[in-house]
């Protein structure tokens, strides 16, 4: 593997998540319906915490999809026996995924856009979109710049980590490449991100395999470096079929526009 960050996280034990960790896997299955019969592509799924953890709330069939053979390994060595027979990961490229069209109920895509050169982020996006099934997810989290960072930082960012950031990668920067696709947006968060400090950084260190924490301290002042200029966002669309005369509602909700005044959880 040609990535030193991206090994790090194989060799760390590091439990490498998408934005908002299971916060985000959360609002994800509650919000797509996400259930015993579905079936789930994760894209660019590095050790397989998403797909091993929607497995284990939900009962559903996942398949994880990552480039770097090493991840893939490990996120086999990750699956515990109670998912064993439900979940499974495989070597292959989000530029050309080795599944039929119109395949799964769900697709989870963005952790490995910012490695993607900018040119491609869309296709790959597009190329998700054609092993959906009709009316089926597409689940988005990414990170976005509130405010643009310093080049030096972003460049830094980009050398350590081998992301291919720029620091007018916006909420409309990311959002954007999801535009113009047959797909309608279902719900959408937003989140800041706070920084962690000192103590939350000295405990996840601690849970890294020994020979790595010197290297992980330094990933973690870059991450919250970055982190101070850094929002995400969390979405659901679903893809819309190819199919004269549906019926739809446009604009989307009706005449009014509505904003929830409470919710309780019991
Ligand atoms: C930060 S991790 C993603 C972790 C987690 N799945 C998430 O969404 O947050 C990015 C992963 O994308 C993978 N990746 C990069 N380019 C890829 C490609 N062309 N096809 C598949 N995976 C790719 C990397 O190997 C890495 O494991």
């Amino acid at each position: 593997m040609s990535n030193t960050y991206l090994s790090s996280i194989v060799k760390s034990g590091q439990v490498n998540t998408p934005p908002g960790s299971y916060l985000t896997i959360k609002e994800w299955v509650r919000n797509s319906f996400i259930g015993a019969q579905s079936t789930i592509l994760e894209v660019g799924c590095s050790t397989g915490f998403i797909s091993i953890e929607i497995a284990r709330y939900t009962g559903a069939t996942c398949i994880g999809v990552d480039v770097d053979e090493a991840s893939i390994a490990t996120a086999r060595r990750n699956i515990d026996r109670h998912i064993a027979s439900r979940v499974s990961f495989q070597q292959g490229d989000a530029g050309s995924l080795p599944f039929a069209d119109n395949l799964f109920s769900h697709v989870v895509i963005g952790g490995h856009l910012p490695f993607i050169q900018p040119d491609e982020r869309r296709r790959h996006i597009i190329e998700a979109l054609r092993v959906l099934k009709p009316w089926g997810y597409i689940l988005v989290a990414l990170y976005y710049y509130h405010s643009p960072p310093p080049p030096e930082l972003v460049d830094e960012f980009n050398t350590k980590i081998g992301t291919k950031l720029s620091s007018d990668g916006t909420r409309t920067y990311w959002s954007g490449l999801f535009n113009g696709l047959p797909l309608t947006l279902e719900c959408e968060s937003e989140y800041n991100v706070l920084p962690g400090d000192k103590k939350r950084v000295q405990q996840y260190v601690e849970q890294m395999h020994l020979e790595t924490q010197n290297d992980w301290q330094e990933y973690l002042r870059l991450f919250n470096e970055n982190g101070r200029f850094l929002s995400y966002f969390v979405k659901a669309y679903r893809k819309i079929p190819n199919e004269p005369n549906l019926m739809l509602q446009i604009p989307r909700g009706g005449i009014y526009n509505v904003r929830r005044k409470s919710t309780r959880d019991f």
